[in-house]
């Protein structure tokens, strides 16, 4: 007799690579994630959270250190923590954080976010801020890992095994976890009504199949997208508020699968500098906020229209149903209508499809881009 089947194909779910696996899991590593943290009145129970609370309802500052796609989950969970809790949050790249001087005190609350839990950078980071009295929470996928054995408390993501260097469903449950860790705060701390901390959990709840309905819906056009767009040397993407680190986010992705000139902007500094680098067939990726945020929105389609009035090549992302980007976009990609807080779980799912689908049209390893490691363990 003989094998017909490939093992490694088999470890893959029948997915051609362990990256198409892992966006896939999305639905599931975000629903895990959430699993078991919220009671039946609608509270969150984080068992594992280890702070005191009266340490917790003291902390007067919040600083995120985390390292490549890890911050920039810190970097979305910002705009919530803050929103919900009226703490200042901080997120710092932690290589940066280690070197300066910081101001860190008892009432810092640390959060370290990684899915490895082994990042030498975001390590050494977190014991300067213990050193000076910091309590640190991390936010890790591996279990057992040295920032779990390190930090005073651990909130695991729970995505399961992320083999693809380039991260992507450990990115969603980051988030995923980040809010849960907001809510609780909020919770605590008696800062906003119980209903509205069930509010925005419900809409959570809501994640995985929005995230399911955009991967069925959107998934093929964007592959194609990619493969049509294989030759371009040069991306923009541009967002703003949440939209921005995912703007950044879809850049990275594409830098490390694609080995092409991508970068991500917030939308705003577009005419503080970005816009010269706008040329003809440049293409150039928007991530449009809900019409219900008109303020926000509007700004946002005015930028498509500046760069598409230049020559550029519009890619939108935008909501279903948002029909006033249409005369503005060459493509538009369209994502299930969710609060702002929560568009970063849909929005940067069609970048990571795209990032994979241009890297595969150009023949490259999806799943071992050169020169980079899953894990960075050296400083
Ligand atoms: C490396 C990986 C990235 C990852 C970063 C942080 O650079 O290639 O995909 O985002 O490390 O890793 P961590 O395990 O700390 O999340």
């Amino acid at each position: 007799w003989e094998v017909t089947w490939d093992a490694s194909a088999a470890v893959k779910g029948g997915y051609e690579t362990f990256m198409d696996k892992e966006i896939h899991e999305q639905p599931v590593a975000v629903a895990d994630t959430l699993r078991g943290r919220v009671d039946e009145r609608g509270e969150i129970q984080l068992d594992e959270m280890r702070i005191d609370p009266a340490v917790l309802r003291s902390v007067d500052k919040i600083i995120v250190i985390a390292c490549g796609t890890a911050a920039y989950a810190g970097h979305v969970a910002k705009y919530a923590i803050e929103h919900w809790c009226r703490v200042p949050v901080e997120v710092e790249l932690a290589h940066e954080f280690r070197y300066r001087d910081p101001v860190v005190s008892e009432k810092t609350l640390t959060v370290a976010i990684s899915q490895s839990g082994e990042t030498m950078d975001t390590i050494q980071a977190v014991r300067h801020a213990r050193e000076q009295g910091s309590k640190v929470l991390a936010i890790v996928n591996t279990y057992g890992s040295t920032l779990a054995r390190e930090a005073d408390a651990v909130l695991y993501t729970h995505a399961g095994p992320e083999v693809a260097v380039a991260s992507t469903k450990a990115f969603l449950a980051q988030i995923t976890a980040c809010y849960l860790l907001g809510l609780y705060l909020a919770q605590l701390r008696g800062n906003k009504w119980p209903d509205e901390v069930a509010d925005y959990l419900a809409h959570l709840a809501q994640m995985p199949a929005k995230i399911q309905d955009l991967l069925d819906g959107q998934e093929e056009r964007v592959r194609a997208l990619g493969a049509e767009l294989a030759d371009k040397t040069s991306f923009l993407f541009l967002g703003r508020h949440v939209g921005y680190p995912v703007a950044l986010e879809g850049a990275l992705k594409l830098k490390e699968l694609a080995y092409v000139h991508a970068e991500g902007f917030a939308a705003g500094e577009l005419k503080h500098g970005p816009i010269a680098l706008v040329e003809e067939g440049l293409p150039v990726f928007v991530i449009v906020p809900t019409p219900r945020r008109p303020l926000l929105h509007d700004k946002v389609v005015s930028n498509i229209q500046e760069v598409r009035a230049r020559g550029a090549r519009t890619i939108v992302i935008a909501e279903e149903g948002d029909l006033t980007v249409e005369p503005f976009a060459d493509d538009v990609i369209r994502v299930p209508r969710t609060p702002t807080l929560m568009w970063p779980l849909l929005t940067v799912v069609p970048l990571q499809v795209f990032a994979a689908a241009l890297a595969r049209a150009k023949g490259l390893d999806i799943d071992q881009p050169r020169n980079l490691a899953k894990s960075v363990t050296v400083e």
